[in-house]
Order: structure tokens, then sequence, then C-alpha cells
């Protein structure tokens, strides 16, 4: 509470780093304030002065269920929250579907914000996201990337994130990269085990170590969908009404630009196999969270719709926040797929959690709201709740029109991908935690804590990594060797004081267990990325089909990758 404005000087007394943000934005949709507060520090809010009276909620951007009420009393400042305005349409990227694809990675000047100059980017082919891959399952698809980059931006290499190839096309960290002046050609079979591929909602994004959170924020990202040719008999909504959207978030400077979160945040100490970071981005305070929601590349935008179903495919490519998606008038999304396939049946749902790298393929029936504009909007679950930490966004509009001829349906059953049968024997158990010289390294595990896994070099600086089995993400070092041919039930296990999303390479998988339980209805289909929740453990299982080599596991919250939270196994014969 404050009265007749002033400043407002915020202690953070704890170990993480935290923002004190508000829900409410201005007319280019930035929050009316937002201060970082490192660990153990003061900051103050100056501008409250300028507040008109009123209540402003806030939120920490990198821990959102840290929520509270700033109550501005007498204040008599011409600062006023303003509604978001929807004030540009929707893109939708160029669908591509030749079998041989060329794109050039390019900067190009993209259209984000709804006024002011467009905004340079790393672009796939020019826009962003990249144009849409659309390919028929089983059909054999090459993507030949080439590298007109500025020579500073390094090399690159391109990942198609839940799709089965082999590990020379599937975008390694270190190794077969994309240099500036050349380009690389990625074959994708689109098979699994010598079948089609099921219809699945990929993307391609970049993945090169270390730096793939700043590849990405530049643009690097794209969305890949796969078709299943028996899919049309089922009719579900298609054409205009089926209709791609990537969530992302980046934060703009006064001439929109995009910032650079990454410059001078963290340096790497160490060297090979022993590898952390000290600065103030640090790991566990390296989270890239930008101030504007975007879809499609777009803040803000609106979609006409005609009062018939739709099919959304949500793509949460995003670095760190997770978005627990609704609309605003509570009309249910009718979830039929993962991003790996559809599920056993419909599941209807209130709201769609997800996180970094997440998909869902969802359903929305617009009859009945001709006239209206529904909003579609994140919030988070109330504290204690899974999804609490979804941020709070409003995210797009649709502006639902007439109704309109629809002969789409939703079928009570889906003809789902088989699931392979789970060993009851755990073969392998990644733990995720965070190691190195911060006072809440390493708590939880039972791994070794502090700098375990580097092999005990005194003189070394000690800076923090995130750890998978107590060990930051080393490329020579191979954790695991599945054998091709056979299947494995695997362990994942959360035991860090902040939620991680898993995403495991080269098959696709199958939730067996969340937390020593059935798996909920719309975690039974195929897939590829978890949410760990602390003290989480998900068990999860495939059969080791078609390739051998090396392929990755790893956190996709953006920075926690770049900062040791990867791990490489290795499909043997
Ligand atoms: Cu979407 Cu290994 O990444
Ligand atoms: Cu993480």
């Amino acid at each position: 509470m404050l009265a007749g404005g002033g400043t407002l000087t915020l202690v953070n007394r704890d170990t993480f780093d935290h923002t004190v943000t508000s829900v409410a934005t201005d007319a280019q949709g930035a929050p009316l304030f937002d201060v970082r507060v490192p660990a153990g520090t003061v900051a103050t809010i100056t501008g409250v002065s300028g507040l008109a009276a009123g209540s402003y909620p806030f939120f920490c951007r990198f821990h959102p269920r840290m929520r509270g009420e700033l109550v501005v009393e007498g204040g008599a400042g011409p600062v006023t929250p303003e509604p978001v305005s929807f004030d540009q349409p929707l893109v939708v990227p160029d669908r591509v579907r030749g079998a041989r694809v060329t794109l050039a990675m390019r900067q190009a000047r993209v259209r984000m914000l709804p006024t002011g100059p467009r905004t340079r980017m790393w672009t796939y082919g020019g826009s962003y996201p990249g144009p849409t891959i659309v390919r028929p399952g089983g059909r054999e698809t090459s993507v030949r990337f080439v590298h007109r980059l500025p020579r500073k931006a390094g090399a690159m290499t391109v990942h198609l994130h839940g799709d089965h190839h082999a590990p020379e096309h599937d975008g390694q960290p270190t190794t077969q990269l994309v240099r500036p002046g050349q380009s690389r050609t990625y074959e994708y079979p689109l098979t699994y085990g010598g079948l089609p591929e099921p219809s699945s909602f990929f993307f391609y994004h970049d993945h090169r170590m270390d730096r793939t959170a700043r590849n990405n924020w530049r643009g690097l990202q794209g969305m890949f969908v796969v078709e299943d040719e028996d899919e049309r008999r089922l009719r579900l909504p298609s054409g205009r009404r089926d209709v791609p959207l990537m969530v992302s978030d980046r934060s703009f400077r006064a001439d929109n630009s995009l910032t650079d979160p990454f410059a001078g945040g963290v340096r790497m100490v160490g060297h090979d196999g022993a590898m952390s970071w000290v600065g103030p981005k640090a790991p566990p305070d390296d989270a890239t969270v930008g101030t504007h929601v975007l879809v499609n590349g777009r803040y803000a935008p609106y979609l006409p719709v005609s009062a018939t179903r739709y099919r959304l495919r949500l793509l949460n490519a995003s670095h760190f926040s997770a978005y627990s998606f609704g609309l605003s008038d509570g009309r249910p999304l009718v979830q039929i797929g993962t991003g790996n396939g559809l599920l056993p049946r419909p599941v209807v749902r209130d709201r769609v959690l997800l996180g970094p790298a997440q998909r869902a393929d969802v359903v929305v029936d617009f009859h009945g709201a001709t006239g209206q504009d529904l909003v579609l909007d994140s919030v988070p679950a109330p504290l204690g709740e899974s999804g609490d930490d979804a941020r709070q966004a409003v995210v797009m509009q649709f502006r639902v029109g007439a109704e309109e001829r629809d002969t789409s349906r939703v079928p009570a059953q889906l003809p789902s991908p088989d699931l392979v049968r789970a060993p009851a024997r755990v073969s392998k158990r990644w733990t995720f935690d965070l190691g190195g010289a911060h006072p809440d390294a390493g708590h939880g595990g039972g791994q070794a804590g502090h700098g375990a896994g580097h092999g005990g070099g005194a003189d070394r600086p000690r800076g923090t990594f995130w750890s998978v089995n107590g060990h930051a993400f080393d490329p020579t070092r191979i954790d695991h060797r599945p054998r091709l041919g056979t299947t494995e039930r695997w362990r994942l296990r959360n035991t860090s004081d902040m939620t991680h999303y898993v995403h495991i390479h080269a098959e696709q998988w199958r939730t067996v267990r969340r937390n020593g339980k059935p798996p909920p209805p719309w975690e039974r289909g195929l897939e590829d990325t978890w949410r760990l929740e602390p003290g989480e453990v998900v068990d999860v299982a495939a059969r080791f089909e078609d390739y051998t080599g090396p392929f990755m596991i790893h956190c996709h919250m953006l920075d926690h990758e770049d900062h040791g939270m990867m791990a490489r196994f290795d499909v043997v014969r």
C-alpha cells in the first residue's frame, strides 16, 4: 500500500533473483513497472509516483507463483493501465510442401509490434517463425539450410524437435554444424520402424551448444506439420480452420529492436567436462522471459474466425515461461493430440498448460459466439495447484463472425499411435538439479552435491551449473548406451527447487507413470517433453528403432540447456 506515490524499495533476501513486474501494461504492451532484484540486493521502483490511484497486481517473471498487489492511494499520477487492444492480424507463416526445401538463415526485418519500425531478426527464410513445413508421413523430406547470417553469429545447427531421424541429421550441438557461408542438408524420412510417422506437430530450431537461447531469441524457430493421409476421413477441422499457433515472448527497446538478454550475463569457467558459469545470470538466475507475448511472431494479434470448429495447434516456443491456455468465456479446449500424434480419445479441458517445447492439438468450437471477441489467455492456477507458475498473459483474440457450413467433427475415439509395452524394470535414471557453488545446489538429490562431476580440481573457479546426474553437459561423455531394437523404461526426477521441462531426442515416448500413478488423460499419447515440478518423478518408455549414434536428453528451458542441463546417450548395436 502506497499513499501519495513515491519510491518503492524492494529487498530480496532470497538466494534467487526475482522481479517485481506489473500485470498491467502500457499502450505498447510493456509492463507499467518491471524491476529485477538480484539475490541478496535492494532495488527501488521509481516512477511509482507516476501511477494513478488504483491497485496494481504484480508478479515475479522468473517465479510467477510469487504474486502481490500494489495499492496506490491518493496518487494523482497520469499513468494508468491500457487494456490490450489487438491491433494487428494474426499471420500464419507460409506453408511449404515440397520434398526438397531450401531455407536461408538470414537477417530480415519482421513486423512484430503493431506500430513503429519492424524488428531485425535472424530468420529461417526471411520470416519469424520460419515457413511451416507440411509433409505427409512416410515421405522422405530434405531441408537444406544455408547460413547467410553474419559471420559473428558463428556456426548453427538445426534440430527438428519431436521427429525420429538419424543422429547426423539431429542438429548435434557440437558436431555437423552449419558454418557461416555454408549449407547443410538434413534428411527426414518421416518414418518410425519402417512405418509412416503419425500426424505430428513438430518444430525446428537452432540447437547450438551454449548459444541455443540466443539463437532462438534472435528468431531461429519454425513449425513442421506431419500429415497422416488416413486422418482425412476423421473430418477434423482442416484447411484454413487448422491454424498453427507458435507462442513465444520477447522484449523490445524503444526502437522496436530486440533486447539482448545474453550480453554480459554469464561467463563460462572451467573447461571440458567441468564447466560452470559465473555472473549475474548464472544458474539459477538464467531465466529469459520477454515482456511481450507473441503469437506467430506478432504481439497481441487477432484472427477473424467463423462460428465453426477450428483445430488450433498450440506450441510454446518460449525460453522459460509456461502458459496455461484458455478462452475468456470458459469455452473448452478439446485436446485431440500431443505434438506427436493423436490421443486415444479427446480430452475436454478448461485450460491447457504448456511449458517450453510442449505442444497440444486442440479443437475449439466457436459455435454460438457470433459477434463476440474471445480472448486466448494464460491464467495461472491457484497457488499450490499444478500450473500456479504459469504466466499471466493476454495472448490473442478471436473475432467470431457468422456461422458457416461445418462438416467437421471430433470422433469419440481417435486412431492414436500404438504405445510400447513398458518394461517393469527401470534401465536408466536421470536426475535434474542445480550444481556448483550455489547454496541451493544439489540439496535434494542424494547426488553428490558441490562440484559433482568436476574431477575435484581445487583451483578451478567455482560457478554454478544445471546438472543431469550431478554433471554439467560434456559432449564427449556418454551417459547411457541403450541397444537398438530394445524397449527401455527411464525414470526422470527433478530434485531442484524449480520446474523443468525435460526433452528426449531420437524416439517417441510414452508416459508410463507420473509420481507412481497413471498419467493424466492428456499424457496418454506419444510425448517428447515432460513437465517436472520440484520433486516429481516421471517414468517414460520407448523402443530404440532404426538409428544408432549420439542423441541428447536435456531441459528445454533454453538457458538451462545452455548452462549444463543436457546429457548424451548413444544408441548402440
Ligand atoms: Cu527442441 Cu533438444 O530440442
Ligand atoms: Cu530447466
